[in-house]
């Protein structure tokens, strides 16, 4: 276990606040990371609580206005994005507690993606593709499920947040799930029960 300290950076999106399973997934490796003694600081995000907006054309237009050269208006709505995206370079460590709605994200968390992954910011395109351009950061996604999909062609989730991680060069990353959880008691404390023991083996092992 390192002790620097590490900056930890966690987004949660649960429509059920802080009662939702994900976000109880990101309170138990909170805990386990204080039990083990780890220094840390934490940044914490919760993007349903803060109502975060779909990006729009006007906010995009603002990142785009070289920073001197921006009104009023623009500095406010790029400062938005500007500090989602300062806070990602400091962190050591990404948590993302993302339910599975739909098949995918919640809008909000959709939204903070949207303002982190910026070409010129967090990944630039080069004549072989895109190149992520974070170094040293890992992931830890903390998924919470109605149903059964991991490993599944139906989890579309999974691909969706690699392929975004990976675009800024999160490539370290880690999947923790907890499934079926709206299939009964039984299965559902099984899962919670299991995703947390997965945690603090994750912890175990920074
Ligand atoms: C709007 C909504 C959509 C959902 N869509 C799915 C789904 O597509 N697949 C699934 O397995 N569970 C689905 N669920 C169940 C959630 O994945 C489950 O409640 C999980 O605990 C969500 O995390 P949370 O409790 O942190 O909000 C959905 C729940 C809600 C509220």
């Amino acid at each position: 276990m390192s002790k620097a300290s590490l900056n930890v950076l966690l987004v949660s999106a649960s429509l059920f606040a802080d009662k939702g399973n994900s976000r109880a997934l990101a309170t138990s490796f909170l805990s386990a990371l204080e039990a083990s003694g780890q220094p840390f600081q934490l940044t914490h995000h919760d993007l349903v609580e803060r109502d975060l907006p779909h990006l729009d054309g006007v906010e995009m237009q603002a990142w785009m206005t070289p920073a001197d050269e921006r009104s009023a208006e623009q500095r406010k709505l790029a400062a938005l994005s500007d500090g989602f995206l300062a806070e990602l370079r400091e962190a050591d460590l990404l948590v993302v507690a993302a339910p599975l709605y739909n098949l995918g994200l919640p809008t909000q968390m959709k939204a903070w993606f949207d303002r982190v992954l910026r070409a010129g910011e967090t990944f630039r395109y080069t004549e072989m593709g895109p190149s992520g351009l974070l170094e040293g950061k890992q992931a830890l996604v903390l998924a919470a499920r109605g149903g059964m999909y991991a490993g599944s062609e139906l989890d579309s989730q999974t691909p969706h947040l690699k392929s975004m991680l990976g675009l800024m060069g999160i490539t370290e990353q880690h999947f923790i799930y907890a499934e079926g959880l709206n299939m009964g008691d039984e299965q559902k404390v099984g899962a919670l029960s299991e995703a947390r023991t997965n945690i603090a083996n994750y912890v175990d092992a920074l």
